[in-house]
């Protein structure tokens, strides 16, 4: 791959994937933060190869999960297997050199495994990469003949119980001379299952030539296809469990790392301790020094340093700065900034709104559409009434203000810096800076009517 010119993959992502058993086309399926069909153009390019992408079923939908990226698509017009499918590809391709061909539908194959396949090739026709497996279920067997030299490859469903004992299988990962490619394709028949053309056939061709050269892979688990919702499930395992493993090698301190989900592009410090079953999702990142406990959502966030987020809060697109404390069973919802070394307790749900440096919020509020200044403290059960039903209301509440327990702040309404809301007040008002705003019943006092309550229900 060293050569200047450019080297092509070609991605093979057209079928529909009926075995998923989904509306979604197979490639689409996410996994860890981005789409199957986006992992192996991402191996590809990593290889330094040009993706070319093979599609069909949700053609839109698969060009637009790939959109911003560096990639070609051919469209295969009918999907009339996989050999069809490369064939498609051709018109994208040089005359002469060679071609990996990889399966839309292997998303764990590494960019090494590429490579290693690449610098095997020489000059044969097809290079196949095959791998042993205990139970070799659905893939393709490479048949070879009794001086141990590939002849051909079986599907599965057309095998003989001695083709099917085979344990030696198909990945789905070849590399092709393109010369010879253009001239063998259009002489593969096809076959009756689906009146498909089988790329597969190919090896047969480059074998009576001479030309078919085979690389057995030890590690099955990275070769292997999704083609259901389980084995969707373990490539996802397998997926998450390198992502965390290499933040955990960069510093990152996992109390149990089976049990997060860290998708792909989250970026994590070192000395950042993560606890059990957190989720860190999208555009996240988190800086060092950061503790996040256990069950924990954070999606689209950005985490300052030395924070501590409590078990069971959420952050959705939401900033945190340096020092600040969340949770336990906070909610971040979209467009909060908590400021550095403020405090967003229990049961407090924040919505486009500021909780400025030093603020606490430390029990069961609602902070929406609010800006809450340096240092102010909102108490116990305050809510924000910041919607009429109609139309969305801001709140301003100043430096150093103090609002009392279980007050209804009416939007629009600003109290002042350093001002005090007394418990129990509904404040439809501004209140002056420093000034003290009360708005509730006075209370009355009935002396010994307690007691002579009790004395008239014991009669
Ligand atoms: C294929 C191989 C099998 C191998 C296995 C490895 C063939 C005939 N069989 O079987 O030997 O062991 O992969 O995983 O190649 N596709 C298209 N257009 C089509 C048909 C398929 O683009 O017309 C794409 C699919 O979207 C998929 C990939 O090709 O990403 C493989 O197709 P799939 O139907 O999954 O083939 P397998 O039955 O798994
Ligand atoms: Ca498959």
């Amino acid at each position: 791959m060293q050569s200047q010119e450019q080297n092509f993959a070609v991605i093979l992502a057209a079928g529909r994937g009926t075995r998923m058993k989904s509306a979604l086309a197979k490639v689409l399926h996410p996994l860890v933060g981005r789409p199957m069909v986006a992992h192996v153009v991402a191996s590809a390019q990593a290889a330094k190869l040009q993706p070319v992408v093979v599609v069909n079923h949700q053609e839109e939908q698969v060009r637009a999960a790939l959109g911003g990226l560096d990639v070609r698509f051919a469209r295969q017009t009918e999907t009339r297997g996989t050999g069809n499918a490369v064939e498609c590809a051709l018109g994208s391709l040089p005359e002469n050199g060679t071609v990996v061909v990889m399966a839309g539908d292997a998303p764990l194959v590494r960019t090494e495994t590429i490579a290693r396949l690449w610098a095997a090739h020489g000059d044969a026709a097809v290079t196949v990469l095959t791998a042993h497996v205990g139970e070799p279920a659905g893939y393709g067997r490479l048949v070879r003949d009794g001086a141990d030299v590939p002849v051909r490859i079986v599907e599965a469903r057309e095998a003989t119980p001695t083709e099917l004992a085979i344990t030696e299988i198909n990945t789905g990962l070849y590399c092709f001379d393109i010369a010879w490619l253009r001239a063998a394709l259009p002489k593969l028949e096809a076959h009756e299952h689906k009146n498909e053309i089988y790329l597969t056939d190919t090896l047969a061709l480059a074998a009576e030539d001479g030309r078919a050269h085979v690389v057995i892979h030890e590690d099955f688990s990275e070769v292997q296809g999704v083609n259901d919702r389980w084995e969707l499930a373990m490539a996802r395992q397998g997926l998450q469990r390198r992502i965390v493993e290499a933040h955990a090698r960069a510093g990152v301190d996992f109390v149990q790392p089976d049990s997060v989900v860290v998708e792909h592009g989250v970026v994590i410090a070192a000395d950042v301790m993560i606890g059990s079953s957190v989720v860190l999702e999208g555009q996240t990142s988190i800086a060092t020094g950061t503790v996040v406990g256990p069950f924990c959502h954070i999606r689209d966030s950005e985490i300052g340093e030395r924070v501590e987020i409590n078990s069971h809060s959420v952050c959705d697109s939401a900033v945190v700065e340096a020092q600040a404390t969340i949770g336990p069973y906070a909610r971040l919802r979209p467009g909060s900034r908590v400021c550095t070394g403020a405090r967003v307790g229990n049961f407090v749900e924040m919505k486009k709104s500021t909780l400025g440096p030093g603020a606490k919020a430390n029990h069961l509020a609602y902070i929406g559409d609010a800006t809450v200044g340096e240092g102010a403290n909102i108490g116990a059960g305050t809510i924000t009434c910041n919607y009429d039903g109609f139309n969305k209301s801001s709140t301003t509440i100043g430096a150093g203000a103090f609002i009392g327990s279980n007050s209804a702040l009416v939007a629009p309404v600003t109290v002042g810096e350093g001002a005090i809301v007394g418990a129990g007040s509904v404040i439809t008002k501004d209140i002056p800076a420093d000034a003290v705003g009360i708005a509730r019943g006075s209370q009355t006092n009935l002396e010994d009517a307690a007691a002579r309550f009790r004395a008239r229900k014991k009669r």
